[in-house]
């Protein structure tokens, strides 16, 4: 089947987890609306790799609905995307049992994710661990050539390759091979403490946060203890890095100039950036008042799109299932 598809499909996902942050929006949902442009995009919450670490079902049903509502809010086209809840596919959930068969040990064994997640105390068992299983086979179930994604998922499509090349090889040419899709310029959007942005680290600078608490996070960002007067250096600054992603590119370089002249300090900095932050986002916030008032609408657009995908998936996993015997 590689080859197929004359129109790239461009597939990502994102997990219910917790409140968006400006990380996953620069890192993830950006670049994947521009992508809309460029090809068929199919894009998803991930609510069955939520329960590796969400095991609430009133807080996985209250995020997977504030996740449609900030995916639409930030751009994402119903008429252009197919949009859908993972767990309205069941299709992948049999597609990754296949798919384990050919998967080693050893690739899983070397994924970062798992490891940094055990690492700070999540529970290893077999979903943590079969996660990138689980990935490969959303990636796979709708023939996807580019999926858009920050750094810290790049290892999983590389392991949905080798799955994809695996199989294929096994039993006949029935998965695309997908590329990452990785912005480099934004790959990583650092936290108020400068390491990775992440609601793990509770370091993050929330989407649709409150006025009142945006302006208290930006506000403790850490600096150097460049003093006041002196000249400082944008390009090693976490406010810098930030405001450089909001403000446009005269802003930026103004902001620039005034760090390397001196006598400009880091809370007048924050406050720029509070600001520009602010500003940014206020289009964002009306369009996600204006679909919360319409969860009806919301609604609809989730189950047209689950239609869709599930034919896609449909496809896929009657293909595999003869190609391994399963007819
Ligand atoms: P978190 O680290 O807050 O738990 P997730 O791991 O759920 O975030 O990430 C969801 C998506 O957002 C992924 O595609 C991920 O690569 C991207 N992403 C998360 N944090 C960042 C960041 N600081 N910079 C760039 N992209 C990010
Ligand atoms: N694992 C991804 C994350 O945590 C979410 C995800 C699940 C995904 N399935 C996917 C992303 C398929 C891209 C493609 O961010």
């Amino acid at each position: 089947m590689q080859g197929k598809n004359k129109i790239l499909r461009v597939l990502s996902g994102i997990q219910p987890s917790g409140k968006l942050h400006l990380g996953n929006y620069f890192g993830m949902m950006k670049p994947a609306i521009e992508l809309q442009a460029t090809g068929e995009a199919f894009y998803f919450i991930a609510n069955y790799h939520a329960l590796t670490t969400v095991t609430d079902a009133v807080q996985l049903r209250a995020a997977t609905r504030d996740v449609a509502l900030d995916f639409l809010a930030c751009g994402l086209d119903p008429a252009r995307a197919v949009f859908f809840r993972q767990s309205d596919v069941p299709e992948v959930t049999e597609l990754t049992w296949l798919l384990s068969t050919v998967t080693p040990m050893g690739l899983l064994e070397r994924c970062h994710s798992y490891k940094d997640k055990t690492a700070r105390g999540i529970p290893a068992n077999h979903a943590l661990f079969a996660y990138p299983v689980l990935m490969a086979s959303d990636i796979l179930a709708y023939q996807s050539n580019l999926v858009p994604v920050g750094r810290d998922q790049k290892q999983h499509v590389e392991v949905t390759r080798d799955i994809a090349i695996k199989f294929n090889h096994q039993f006949g040419d029935i998965f695309t091979i997908p590329e990452p899709v990785i912005r480099e310029n934004v790959a990583v959007v650092p936290g108020i403490d400068g390491q990775k942005m992440s609601k793990s680290y509770d370091n993050h600078l929330e989407l649709f946060g409150t006025e009142k608490d945006t302006k208290a996070r930006v506000m403790r960002i850490v600096t150097d203890s460049t003093p006041l007067e002196a000249p400082k250096n944008p390009d090693t600054c976490n406010v810098f890095a930030l405001y450089r992603l909001v403000a446009t590119e005269v802003q930026t370089q103004e902001m620039a100039g005034r760090y390397r002249a001196g006598g400009f300090g880091y809370g007048d900095a924050k406050k720029a950036l509070f600001a520009v932050l602010w500003d940014y986002l206020a289009p964002l916030r009306a369009k996600r008042q204006e679909l919360e008032r319409d969860m009806a609408g919301v609604e609809a657009i989730l189950t047209a799109g689950a239609a869709r995908a599930r034919g896609e998936a449909r496809r896929t996993l009657d293909a595999a299932r003869k190609a391994m015997g399963l007819d």
